[in-house]
């Protein structure tokens, strides 16, 4: 009678682990979603059209301070940059959204207006940068 205890008791044991094992796959298998935090102020994206394809491809894996932090580019800068995102860190992005997000990245933070350059005029006796890069 004892022994028969014994033996119903470890089966309940057994059963209850698988259980517990099942239940604890499934667990894992469901989708999870997490909220990530408001990006800080600064590193919001200006409006404009293409902002959203930015925000669904470009955040997953850093936050938008990378984006507006760059120095700015025309479209071939941010073809390059977005070309890397997909081929070297494996970003997902479809061929028609590549084109929302480089133009739209273009657009907001293309290149900076040139500066106008001081007028240089070479100081009498100091060597030509030519000259002093030369070794000696
Ligand atoms: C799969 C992950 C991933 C996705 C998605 C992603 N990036 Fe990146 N990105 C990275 C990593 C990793 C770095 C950091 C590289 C480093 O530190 O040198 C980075 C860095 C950057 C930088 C900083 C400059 C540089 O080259 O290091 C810019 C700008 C950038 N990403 C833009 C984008 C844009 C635009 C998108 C959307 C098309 C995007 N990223 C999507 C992984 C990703």
């Amino acid at each position: 009678m004892k022994q028969n205890f014994v033996r119903g008791m470890a089966i309940l044991t057994c059963f209850l682990a698988m259980l517990v094992i099942v239940g604890l796959a499934k667990e894992n298998s469901a989708v999870k979603t997490i909220e990530l935090p408001e990006d800080n102020p600064t590193a919001k994206l200006k409006p404009g059209p293409g902002v959203d394809a930015v925000e669904a491809n470009c955040t997953s894996c850093h936050s938008t301070d990378y984006i507006v932090r760059q120095p700015g580019g025309d479209t071939q800068r941010w073809q390059d940059e977005v070309n890397t995102m997909i081929k070297v860190f494996g970003a997902t992005v479809s061929d028609e959204e590549v084109k929302v997000v480089v133009n739209y990245l273009a657009n907001s933070y293309g290149p900076a207006p040139a500066k106008p350059q001081p007028a240089s005029k070479p100081t009498p006796g100091a060597p030509s940068p030519k000259e002093k890069s030369q070794p000696r």
